[in-house]
């Protein structure tokens, strides 16, 4: 199984490329709906695929994973977007149990103390609803785009995610720039999260994101405190090598998440 979903890979990103994303997502809905879902976090990059994949089937499958750590804004969003464009959002929240444990043991903040502490915090708040979202699904569909970050540099649309049973994982919007969501956004008149007016490129959790300084990269305000190549949160692991050595550490400012 795992080795015919490599080669799909392989054929798929040879069959779609230089096709826009909607080419992408009309396949995937026609080959894998109700299989097939898309993992929003409401960034700009998220509600752009919700209103692309709601245009091909309005029953488009859309989840997400409420931290219990978002952003007011962020619920916002995803509340602007579900009464727009008529999508039911399937929320996942962790096991109640090991956030109490967590908290109890380790306090409201031990993300902060540790590199280690931050990946188990992600591990029950992010890492393990995902893979209670994706149980049963053939496909997945992310957000995420090259020029974010030094980890997805080398980002395909297509990959096989090996961490989540060698089920297909869909990029479609890999190779659009920041300004081609704006645009898209702009044009079709949807929602957005307020945090981006306020200086936010990527959101997160509350206490793990700031706003960044013009020009700054823009995941500076993830996890600031940590260096560049340590930024992801267990959520998409590179099946494509995308790690960099880029060390330079975010400049640090004080902004909303900084609290
Ligand atoms: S993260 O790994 O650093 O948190 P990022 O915020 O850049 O990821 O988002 C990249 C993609 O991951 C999003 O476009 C979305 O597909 C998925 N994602 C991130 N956070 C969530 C979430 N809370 N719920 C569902 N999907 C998410
Ligand atoms: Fe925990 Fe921060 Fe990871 Fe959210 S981003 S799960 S608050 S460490």
């Amino acid at each position: 199984m795992l080795v015919s979903i490599t080669g799909l890979a392989d054929k798929l990103a040879e069959r779609f490329r230089g096709r826009p994303p909607e080419d992408v997502l009309s396949w995937a809905l026609s080959e894998y709906h109700p299989n097939v879902a898309l993992a929003s976090s409401f960034s700009r990059e998220d509600i752009a695929l919700i209103a692309m994949m709601t245009d091909i089937r309005p029953d488009a499958r859309v989840f997400a994973l409420d931290t219990g750590r978002l952003n007011e804004e962020t619920y916002e969003a995803s509340e602007a977007v579900r009464r727009k464009l008529g999508v039911r959002i399937e929320w996942h929240f962790p096991d109640r149990e090991q956030v109490e444990q967590l908290e109890r043991t380790k306090g409201l903040y031990s993300f902060r103390e540790s590199l280690e502490n931050r990946h188990e915090c992600c591990r029950i708040r992010k890492v393990e609803p995902l893979a209670r979202a994706l149980s049963g699904l053939r496909a997945w569909v992310t957000g995420q785009r090259r020029d974010q970050s030094v980890t997805r540099a080398a980002l395909p649309v297509f990959e096989t995610d090996e961490a989540h049973g060698g089920i297909l994982k869909i990029n479609p919007l890999t190779e659009w720039t920041e300004e081609q969501v704006r645009s898209f956004i702009l044009e079709r008149n949807l929602p957005y999260n307020r945090l981006h007016d306020a200086g936010y490129p990527s959101i997160g959790c509350a206490p793990c994101t700031r706003a960044v300084l013009p020009g700054e990269d823009p995941r500076a305000g993830r996890w600031w405190w940590e260096r560049p190549e340590h930024k992801e949160c267990g959520l998409h692991r590179p099946s494509h090598g995308g790690e960099s050595k880029n060390a330079s550490g975010a400049s640090p400012r004080r902004g909303k998440g900084n609290r």
